[in-house]
């Protein structure tokens, strides 16, 4: 995936000249002209790096600075600084790198002398993204690992949800997508106090509201980094229902991203199908028959639900289902 830079610079002739040269090197590059685009464009774009002139026609360079940092989502996002005019300000560096900036520039010698720069950040960047995402994974392990009954429960719905999408036919990057978001779908319960996580019993309404907030602040935690983009829909919208019901945001039907409509399927099997503190594990086809019921009152999506339970059953020899039947049965 090739790096993303943003190019903020009023100066045509000279952030036509950068972006044409750095989009030659392979750099995806955004152009804008003002602070206050910056700062709206930058969630959609994402830029890996932003190159910020200092003097900027309607709000100052530092002034952008200090609002992108000010957002958690950037906050492994490099801002380079770059003086309009290095003369002009004998403290310019200082307040850059006060207001956030990561690097000051006087103008580059030349465009290689930029480039150069460049890459050192982004090497830079995507060392640290790869220490965090170590991180995030250790992290999204010890969450699960508090209750003894989840132990093994994301590398379960890794399996489940990548081989469903396989059956689904999906891409090798929509299966990578499905991989990562199994393993760290629930890592903001890193906010949910072990009061609440680990509670046998029903939870209470304001305690069911603090629950109701991990899809969000896992979005957060996950944002900053690069190779985590993709999947911040996925653990952001897992816990949303096809008739509206869900939450965070109450999406209904094919609103909901399939990613997350494949992991949450995914994962009320897995629910159902091992222990709980409140109940025993249920055979498959007393699972299969409750997630029925529930596409019928429009909880689930049909049209997945019967692509789901295709899968399963393909992947289930009969011999096994009538076991498993007369097992639960007696
Ligand atoms: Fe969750």
């Amino acid at each position: 995936m090739a790096a993303t830079i943003m190019l903020v610079d009023a100066d045509a002739l000279h952030s036509s000249d950068l972006k044409r040269f750095l989009q030659n090197q392979g750099y995806m590059v955004v152009g804008v002209e003002t602070g206050r685009t910056a700062i709206e464009r930058c969630p959609e774009v994402k830029p890996d790096l932003v190159l910020l002139n200092s003097v900027l026609p309607d709000i100052s360079g530092l002034q952008v600075c200090k609002r992108l940092k000010a957002d958690p989502m950037n906050r492994l996002m490099p801002v380079i600084m770059v003086a309009q005019d290095s003369d002009a300000e004998p403290f310019a560096a200082n307040r850059a790198y006060q207001s956030g900036a990561d690097d000051f520039w006087n103008r580059p010698a030349s465009r290689w002398d930029a480039l150069n720069r460049v890459e050192t950040i982004l090497q830079l960047k995507s060392y640290i993204d790869q220490q965090a995402e170590e991180v995030l994974f250790t992290l999204a392990r010890s969450i699960e690992s508090k209750t003894a009954m989840m132990t093994g429960h994301s590398e379960r719905l890794c399996e489940y949800t990548v081989q469903f999408g396989e059956h689904l036919g999906l891409r090798t990057d929509e299966l990578a997508v499905l991989r990562v978001g199994s393993l760290l779908h629930d890592i903001g319960k890193v906010a949910v106090p072990d009061s609440i996580v680990l509670k046998p019993e029903k939870l209470s309404a304001q305690e069911m509201r603090i629950m109701q907030q991990h899809p969000v602040v896992g979005e957060e935690i996950c944002a900053p980094l690069r190779s985590f983009r993709h999947v911040l829909p996925l653990i952001r919208h897992h816990h949303e229902r096809a008739d509206g019901s869900g939450y965070p945001d109450g999406l209904k039907g094919d609103e909901i991203p399939l990613p997350a409509q494949i992991l949450q399927m995914a994962d009320i099997f897995d629910a159902l199908t091992t222990d709980r503190p409140y109940r025993k594990e249920l055979p498959v086809n007393a699972a299969m028959a409750i997630m029925h019921r529930e596409a019928n009152q429009g909880l689930l999506s049909a049209k997945l639900f019967r692509e789901f339970s295709i899968f399963v059953w393909s992947t289930r020899p009969w011999k096994d289902f009538k076991e498993e039947t007369s097992r639960f049965a007696n």
